[in-house]
């Protein structure tokens, strides 16, 4: 294997795709990165065209390799991570989307989850798949799309219909192979959290067949998920060894392999994650339970989940929608430009709120407002709201898994900002590590692959890989912590049940 020098991740997000080619060290060599659109045909409702990204993903790739000279021939294997739950459905004789991606923020099914719930309660699938009923997961999508899709149905009915999630996709258009990873498969509601299989009832209540369903994987395969097409983007057979979902993804990049690790990824939403080990532990606190993942031959690692919705999307919203700032960064000069929020809070339930409350009838508030409020406060309160949600998640994952959190490992766009870091370890109360390379979801997935390819020998060989770049300290009163976090709390109250 000494003349492949680097391993490749694809990380199809919700806002871009990219593909990154990482060395031994763990570092990013060469990387290219495409926007995708974003379609909101209603209030609510949010998709993607599979297409487009598909296109994107092959550009990514011939500009990544087009910049750095680095020939395809050098790279040992090939991992996937995606924007999870988002769903698509396409013919598999023509490989063609039957419909727009259904985006994971994307409300449409709430009138679904709620007739399932009005009979046994919003919690009456968590035993079997961890999950809450609620708009996230994909198995309710998959049934929006066959009630009210005819192309959908019709493709169902004649047996051409597969159904995947964004890896699936992109596997599926790279290798031809029509697989997922358990990690992927946990966020359907079509998984059975125990056994990391379809549950043949969930299937039935949601009137799946299982033959649109693909393959569940290990998440660090040698062979599951073939070898990329010579005819495809690459022009030779490299072996696809690795998915997982993003937010796993980053987990295993930041090699929280012990039971007790977390990391918290701060990018569209934002995600808190904490190895549990090899049993699943079902949430008391309104977390999900969730696949970490898992390598072949060894048994699976299970997570709990905090999911937020909105994170560095409401700062994209701030940006696009009230045209305040020109460029993300600019949010951080404007909310340090005051000391504090002036009593400003924003509680951005744009896609209800996920946990720890998940309540698809929240919406979107800032309260707080006087005539003393300008631009940098609403600013402060739009960094702050982000810092508040995870520690709602913290409190909760302290609850359900009886650990002390000590310390958290963060990474994503946000951690850019230095306000968002200082103000996080301060309202938790502990230390905010972020990692040297914090492109981890990618990372992850490069691991994942690359320990089924033999690039990296094992997991020790990858956690020596991983090196603190800098780390927040809290330095915030303890009144003051907890005046602002109830502060926040009652806004939070405000913003249910208002649809
Ligand atoms: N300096 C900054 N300060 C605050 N927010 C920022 C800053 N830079 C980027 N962001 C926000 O971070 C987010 C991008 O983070 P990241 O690239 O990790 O996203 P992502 O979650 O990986 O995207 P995707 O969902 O497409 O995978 C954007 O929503 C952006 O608004
Ligand atoms: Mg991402």
């Amino acid at each position: 294997m000494s003349d492949k020098k680097y391993t490749g991740a694809i990380d199809q997000g919700t806002t871009s795709t990219r593909f990154i080619l990482f060395t031994k060290n763990g570092e990013p060599a060469a990387s290219h990165q495409i926007e995708h659109k974003q379609i909101y045909p209603q209030a609510g409702y949010v998709e993607h065209d599979a297409l487009e990204i598909w296109i994107n993903t092959q550009e990514c790739i011939k500009q990544t390799l087009l910049k750095s000279s680095i020939k395809p021939e050098e790279i040992a294997a090939i991992g996937i991570t995606n924007q999870r739950e988002t769903t698509v459905i396409w013919d598999k004789n023509t490989g063609i989307p039957l419909y727009n991606a259904i985006v994971w923020q994307d409300l449409r099914t709430a009138g679904i989850c709620d007739a399932f719930a009005k009979n046994g309660g919003q919690y009456r699938f968590q035993k079997t798949t961890g999950l809450p009923l609620a708009t996230y997961f994909s198995g309710p999508k998959i049934k929006w799309l066959m009630d009210n899709i005819p192309a959908v149905a019709g493709a169902v009915k004649a047996g051409t219909a597969v159904f995947g999630t964004m890896d699936t996709w992109i596997i599926w258009n790279l290798t031809g192979v029509h697989a997922t990873d358990v990690s992927n498969a946990s966020r359907t509601m079509l998984m059975n959290i125990e056994t990391l299989q379809w549950d043949k009832s969930m299937l039935y209540q949601l009137g799946v067949p299982e033959s649109i369903l693909p393959k569940i994987c290990p998440s660090s395969s040698a062979a599951a998920y073939g070898v990329t097409k010579k005819d495809g983007v690459f022009k030779t057979s490299i072996p696809v060894t690795g998915c997982l979902g993003d937010q796993q993804a980053a987990l295993f990049g930041q090699a929280c392999y012990e039971e007790g690790d977390a990391k918290n990824t701060y990018g569209t939403g934002c995600f808190l994650l904490l190895n549990t080990g090899n049993k699943p532990i079902i949430s008391s606190n309104g977390l999900i339970t969730t696949a970490g993942y898992l390598i072949e031959g060894e048994p699976p690692v299970y997570a709990l989940e905090g999911s937020v919705a909105v994170a560095g999307s409401l700062v994209q919203w701030f940006r696009d929608k009230l045209g305040i700032i020109s460029s993300a960064p600019e949010i951080n000069k404007l909310a340090e430009s005051v000391e504090d929020n002036g009593g400003v809070y924003f509680v951005p339930a744009f896609s209800g709120l996920f946990a720890p409350h998940w309540r698809s009838d929240a919406r979107g508030l800032i309260i707080g407002l006087t005539h003393f409020t300008g631009r940098a406060q609403i600013a402060r309160a739009v960094l702050e709201a982000v810092d508040f949600q995870a520690r709602e998640i913290f409190e909760a994952m302290e609850k359900d898994s009886g650990i002390d959190l000590k310390s958290l490992k963060v990474d994503g766009g946000m951690t850019a900002s230095n306000l968002l870091m200082q103000f996080q370890a301060d309202i938790l109360n502990v230390n905010v590590i972020l990692p040297k390379v914090a492109e981890t979801t990618a990372l992850g997935a490069a691991y994942a692959a690359g320990l089924a390819a033999g690039f990296w020998k094992d997991k020790d060989e990858i956690r020596k890989n991983w090196a603190p770049a800098k780390e927040w300290k809290p330095q915030m009163a303890p009144e003051k912590r907890e005046k602002y976090f109830s502060e926040w709390k009652k806004a939070v109250e405000r913003s249910k049940g208002w649809v």
